[in-house]
């Protein structure tokens, strides 16, 4: 079985069909540094889905078990429920994770195409605070009537995920839960990271969970639960009546590196071994130069084995000084 040089497998690989949002949510994207001007790559960049399918098949010799869809925002990539037919014979769990804006017209069809299930991310149940942090004019509305679609369509259990900014939507993290509690829907705090270089992050803007789940106790009842897999990144509570379970992500107070078994694919075909590299390993020219999977599949192997990253649990000065490949490139 392969491992990398601390001994994590290489079982989750997730893929972003383009660098493209309709949003420009100020912790990802900001205006500033992607508007008009900004260079997107390429259209002709990106891997074709036979050869995102090529991919996935050879990581698959190497033990893969999971692949989650992202962006930019997915659903922006035409023609996307042919990526997941293709995928859907290989026996893999197929995630995919959308700001949700355009769920309602692509749930069906998706689902049709062999996709198992969503995360939509949703950082406010206000309105105001939503068009602010997103700088958009998408509705709150209708992102939940996305999610609507997503359970209507089976594209069960859905996720929600929150990136929690101190004095930005601290407010919204009850009402999300509120909201959420009694559904089936998984609601999961973030912490705000220092991925990319323009989102201009600072320590002091992150809340830990350790404290958002100290207030959140004073509304709800929450208990721990055991996660399902080693690897999941969420911490698991449920509400003691019942009544659906939230999740906490603790990237920045309690990193998870150890358990790391994700590889990251851009949409032009670079592999990166961590969400905070510096840059990644082209192998759109290793499939261009070579028809053969067996070629890929050494490369795939080659890479993960020499993967030393952990970023998250060596996180100082020092590291974070060195460029890093934005969010919008290597989705979530
Ligand atoms: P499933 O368990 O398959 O449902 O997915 P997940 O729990 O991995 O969820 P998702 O892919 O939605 O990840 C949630 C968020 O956790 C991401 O948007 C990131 O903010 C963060 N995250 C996920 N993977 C990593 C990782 O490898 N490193 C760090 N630092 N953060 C991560
Ligand atoms: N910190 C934490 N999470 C982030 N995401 C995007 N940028 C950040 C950040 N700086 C999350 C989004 C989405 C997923 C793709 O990544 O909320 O759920
Ligand atoms: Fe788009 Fe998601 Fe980034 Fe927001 S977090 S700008 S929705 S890719
Ligand atoms: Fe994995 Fe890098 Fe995140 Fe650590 S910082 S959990 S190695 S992606």
């Amino acid at each position: 079985m392969l491992t990398d040089k601390h001994g994590r497998k290489l079982q989750d690989l997730r893929i972003s069909v383009t660098d493209r949002c309709n949003f420009r949510c100020r912790y990802c994207m900001p205006r500033e540094k992607f508007g008009a001007e900004h260079a997107f790559m390429p259209r002709r960049a990106f891997l074709s889905f036979e050869e995102i399918e090529k991919v996935v098949v050879a990581c698959k010799e190497l033990g893969l078990e999971k692949v989650r869809i992202t962006g930019g925002e997915p659903l922006l990539r035409p023609n996307l429920p042919e990526l997941i037919k293709r995928l859907s014979v290989l026996d893999l769990d197929i995630a995919l994770t959308t700001n949700g804006s355009l769920l309602r017209n692509h749930a069906k069809g998706l689902a049709e195409a062999g996709l198992n299930r969503v995360t939509v991310s949703l950082d406010a149940i206000d309105q105001d605070i939503h068009s602010k942090m997103t700088d958009s004019k998408t509705s709150v509305e209708s992102i939940l009537d996305g999610i609507d679609a997503a359970i209507e369509f089976g594209l069960t259990p859905v996720k929600v995920n929150c990136v929690v900014q101190k004095g930005i939507n601290e407010t919204q993290v009850k009402k999300l839960v509120e909201h959420f509690r009694g559904t089936e829907v998984i609601v999961r705090f973030i912490e705000y990271m220092d991925v990319g270089r323009t989102n201009g992050w600072m320590l002091g803007q992150v809340i830990p969970s350790a404290d958002l789940l100290k207030h959140l106790q004073k509304d709800f009842n929450l208990i721990p639960i055991n996660p399902i897999a080693t690897s999941d990144v969420a911490k698991r509570w449920i509400h003691s009546d019942g009544t659906g379970e939230i999740g906490v992500i603790s990237s920045v107070s309690a990193p998870f590196c150890g358990d790391c078994v994700r590889a990251r694919l851009s949409a032009n075909g670079h592999l990166h071994t961590c969400l905070f590299a510096s840059g990644g390993h082209d192998l759109r020219a290793i499939i261009h130069n070579s028809e053969d999977i067996e070629t890929l599949i050494s490369a795939i192997k080659a890479i993960w084995s020499r993967r030393d990253d952990k970023y998250s649990e060596l996180r100082s000065s020092e590291n974070s000084a060195l460029p890093r490949i934005e969010m919008s490139y290597i989705g979530g």
